[in-house]
């Protein structure tokens, strides 16, 4: 086994990073990868840099560049379901990119010919999540998630990607993963903490709460890590 864990910040992997005394710095395709050896299981650990294009790129390098055969991201997003507050952690059980627009030809939002709408996340490690949440004294919820190009800080924009996509929660880079990891046949889990409520305070949110949150979400990733080397 070797594991991918990927954020799209340099905070949301410095939680992960700081855990080990050492790690080998490997720079490729414009970008930084950390392996080290945790447990006998190689981890690479990488952030992307924002949006989709870039965490693509990322995603791509880590499964074909460095052989991961599992993928694990840990970040932030901002909450659609009123229920979700700072903080809390989501499961992605399924993404979709809400500013994938050819409905000019009939299509549905988030949709290509050839593609999906959805993509689903792996099961094993869903339930694998599972019984982590039920260790730990967290909030932690399974949701769709949506992902796009944008920064959402706008009651109407947040609350559209919430009805025509059914999303709990929405980031700019979980969907890409997903298709990559799908498309390339390897298991994924994203998982996301609260970071602001993606309305007008959405920015003050995330700069208050990106790092406390980014906490929150490595935290669970790790014990996810943990679990998989012990299996
Ligand atoms: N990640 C965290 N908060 C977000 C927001 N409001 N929009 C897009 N991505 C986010």
């Amino acid at each position: 086994m070797k594991i991918a864990i990927m954020g799209a910040m340099p905070e949301e992997i410095a939680p992960i990073l700081e855990k080990f005394e050492s790690y080998k710095t490997t720079e490729y395709a414009a970008n930084k990868y950390y392996e080290v050896n945790y447990k006998g299981v190689d981890l690479v650990i990488a952030y992307s840099k924002i949006g989709k294009v870039f965490s693509t790129l990322t995603a791509a390098t880590l499964i074909e560049h460095f052989r991961c055969d599992t993928l694990l991201f840990s970040g932030v997003a901002g909450a659609i379901s009123p229920e979700l507050k700072v903080g809390d952690l989501v499961i992605a059980t399924k993404l979709a990119q809400h500013d994938l627009d050819i409905t000019a030809f009939g299509h549905p939002h988030g949709y290509v010919p050839e593609g999906s709408v959805f993509v689903e996340a792996d099961k094993e490690l869903l339930e694998l999540g599972k019984t982590v949440a039920s260790e730990m004294t967290k909030e932690v919820r399974e949701g769709t998630i949506a992902t796009g190009c944008q920064f959402i800080a706008d009651e109407d924009k947040k609350n559209w990607i919430g009805e025509i996509f059914g999303a709990d929660a929405l980031e700019m880079e979980g969907a890409s993963v997903a298709v990559v990891c799908d498309a390339l046949d390897v298991p994924f889990f994203i998982l996301r903490a609260i970071s602001d409520a993606a309305d007008m305070d959405a920015s003050f949110s995330f700069d208050e709460f990106l790092e406390t949150s980014a906490v929150e979400s490595a935290t669970f990733i790790m014990n996810m890590v943990d679990k998989l080397v012990s299996k």
